[in-house]
């Protein structure tokens, strides 16, 4: 029996930041931001937002009445969630409406959790194929005003439905993971924003790619030859080129250009969001197949899942016959248009407007407040 990701959606908030915009306020050369990091705009989160209502919104786009009884469990993978305590999948299943008869977990492991989440619900698939899991990544990277790490800020959610015989993408049995700790990037529980040790973070990234690659290439009996395309976690865009550079001399020189080519196709999303944190390797994916048309139903493309701290995953998907006809990029590629480009001032007054301890501006808050409070249904004067 086959499982893997049967459907998948994306959202993110309406709010834009352009990145020419945010260097020239921090007097820094563009170019820098979109050549030497890889990002053309970034994602910014208003103030009635969070990782919930962006869950919410991407997993609208794929369950409805026909296939939301079939679902199982919610497993929401995320590291900016909203309580220490309970999960945000238990809000999700709430504003889903889904059944009561159902598990409900967050997962955390920064960035890899959302892989986790997705190979728990492969896992619960195949030993009961007749029915359903809803996987959601979503995240709010937030490293600070006037930090080394600002321009790799970003947000959004990814929701996948995990089901036997998926319409997408079988997962194939070939995974190999590792973890090793690490003090490269972390948030301490009375911090809003992440400390990061920037370029540590991106070492433990290069190294893990290419001890898992030469792992895989053993385990599994294969050689880059059987990669049709790869799909990076992409903190910022130069990523996934650093990392694919590793390995590409493995490559003929045919494929090395096919294996670029679809590397660009993989990044056009992120070069627009910034970082998703947990989802950001499915949006890598979600841009591959929405931008590449060269790609066919039987290839096979391989995943590299990081989050620091620090753990990562290999796998590969095998893509299905109709997979093409559930990316609709069009429409994706439209709603990234429409959103609203922000000025670096009002970004600013948002971002610390988000800080609890900031200096914030009481009035706005506690009108959004309110506002979160209708949305979740909870009583006025509540701690968010
Ligand atoms: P930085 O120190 O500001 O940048 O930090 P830099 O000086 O290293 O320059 C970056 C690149 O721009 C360099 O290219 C420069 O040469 C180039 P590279 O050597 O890397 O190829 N450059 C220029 N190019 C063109 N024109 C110019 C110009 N000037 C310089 N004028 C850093 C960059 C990414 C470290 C910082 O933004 C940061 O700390 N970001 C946050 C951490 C991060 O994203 N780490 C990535 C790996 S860890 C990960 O993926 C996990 C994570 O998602 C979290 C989780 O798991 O939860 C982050």
């Amino acid at each position: 029996m086959q499982v893997g990701i049967d459907q998948i959606a994306f959202y993110t908030p309406d709010y834009v930041l352009n990145l020419t915009d945010l260097a020239q306020a921090r007097e820094i050369d563009p170019d820098k931001f979109k050549i030497g990091i890889g990002q053309d705009w970034q994602a910014v989160v208003p103030n009635y937002e969070d990782v919930v209502t962006m869950a919410v919104n991407a997993s609208r786009k794929i369950i409805d009445a026909d296939n939301s009884h079939q679902i199982d469990e919610v497993i929401f993978a995320t590291e900016s969630g909203i309580d220490n305590s309970k999960s945000a999948a238990i809000y999700l299943k709430k504003l889903l409406e889904l059944p009561d008869y159902l598990r409900t977990i967050e997962v955390k492991q920064a960035c890899y959790g959302g892989t986790y989440a997705l190979m728990s619900a492969r896992d619960y698939v195949m030993l009961h194929p007749d029915r359903k899991v809803l996987v959601v990544a979503a995240d709010i990277a937030r490293y600070g005003l006037n930090t080394a790490g600002e321009v790799t800020q970003g947000a959004g959610a990814i929701a996948m439905l995990v089901s036997a015989d998926p319409q997408l993408a079988v997962i194939n049995n070939d995974s190999v993971f590792m973890s090793r700790e690490v003090t490269d990037f972390w948030r301490p529980l009375d911090s809003d924003t992440a400390l990061v040790d920037g370029h540590l973070s991106t070492e433990i990234y290069l190294t893990m790619f290419v001890e898992l690659w030469q792992k895989y290439c053993q385990k599994n009996k294969q050689t880059i030859a059987d990669v049709s395309a790869f799909a990076f976690h992409l903190p910022y865009t130069k990523m996934g080129k650093k990392a694919l550079n590793q390995i590409i001399d493995q490559a003929s020189v045919d494929q090395q250009e096919s294996l670029t080519k679809r590397l660009l196709a993989s990044q056009q999303y992120s070069r627009q969001v910034g970082n998703l944190y947990t989802g950001s390797v499915y949006l890598s994916l979600l841009s591959l197949l929405a931008h590449d048309d060269s790609l066919q139903a039987g290839d096979q493309v391989n995943l590299f899942s990081f989050g620091s701290g620090a753990e990562a995953e290999l796998f590969s998907l095998t893509l299905q016959p109709d997979y093409q006809d559930l990316i609709n990029a069009t429409v994706l590629d439209y709603q990234l248009a429409q959103r609203q480009r922000l000025s670096v001032v009002e970004y600013e007054k948002m971002f610390k407007s988000q800080l609890y301890d900031s200096h914030q501006d009481q009035e706005t808050t506690a009108l959004d407040d309110r506002t979160i409070c209708q949305f979740y249904g909870w009583r006025a004067g509540q701690r968010l």
